[in-house]
């Protein structure tokens, strides 16, 4: 049976994406006002910034992987128009639910699906744009998951994902403490549970850092791949284009 992190602990790999699901069920009601808190609201900014790299065009076809609340699928929506689609899908159905809910409550009404990024129910070739925020980190097979997100776009489609990263190494002190002490705390207070926060300090750092990520992304047939680092690296977008 073969091994994977959860966070720093090594679980079999048939138990990971049980343990994904508890922490997505369990934040899932206060997603939205923890990235605020935790983040200082910088999510928007590094989402804003996706959306501007992504430069959809009416009409195009895009598929969110893990949207979770929908922030991502929201802003490709408006820009698509009525003549283009957006999907938004997770694996997880609280996630899900919660942002399935906040677009309707804005007067979007999306394809929602549930389903896993490593075996996606889709044809192949057919989006002009996959997405995927803050939600690799998370999967059990990456290379997977990344070979299949290749396979549903079209050829000259492009890959976004948006990932926490390798931090510059000045920052890394300052950043280590606030991610293990003061993260879990909030965790505690606001949502009442400190474990799933502690998880996402832990997942990212053992999550592939710029360069790993970009060469797995080749491995998974992007012909090209470009790096943009955000606030000192804490996040990156890589940008992978199906040549
Ligand atoms: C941190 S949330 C990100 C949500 C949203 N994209 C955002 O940026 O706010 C991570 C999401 O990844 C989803 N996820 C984890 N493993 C997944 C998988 N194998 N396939 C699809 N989604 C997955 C989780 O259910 C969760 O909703």
């Amino acid at each position: 049976m073969s091994e994977t992190h959860f966070g720093y602990q090594t679980v079999e790999e048939s138990a990971k994406a049980k343990r994904v699901r508890g922490v997505f069920d369990s934040v899932a009601p206060k997603y939205d006002l923890m990235n605020d808190l935790m983040s200082l609201g910088l999510h928007r900014a590094w989402k804003a910034y996706t959306v501007a790299v992504a430069n959809l065009r009416e009409g195009d076809k895009v598929l969110d992987i893990a949207g979770g609340t929908g922030d991502l699928a929201r802003a490709f929506a408006r820009r698509v128009g009525a003549g283009g689609m957006v999907v938004h899908s997770d694996i997880n159905e609280a996630m899900l639910r919660e942002g399935r809910d906040r677009l309707v409550d804005e007067g979007l009404v999306l394809p929602t699906l549930i389903c896993d990024a490593e075996t996606l129910p889709f044809r192949s070739d057919v989006f002009d744009l996959v997405s995927v925020a803050f939600g690799l980190r998370n999967m059990t097979h990456k290379d997977r998951a990344l070979r299949e997100m290749n396979r549903v776009l079209r050829p000259g489609g492009r890959l976004l994902v948006l990932e926490f990263s390798k931090v510059a190494a000045p920052l890394a002190k300052v950043y280590d403490w606030y991610s293990f002490n003061v993260l879990p705390r909030i965790g505690q207070w606001v949502a009442g549970d400190r474990d799933s926060y502690r998880y996402l300090a832990e997942s990212i750092r053992v999550h592939p850092g710029q360069a790993e990520l970009k060469s797995m992304m080749k491995s998974a047939g992007f012909g090209h791949v470009d790096v943009h680092n955000l606030s000192a690296g804490v996040v990156a977008l890589h940008v992978g284009i199906k040549c």
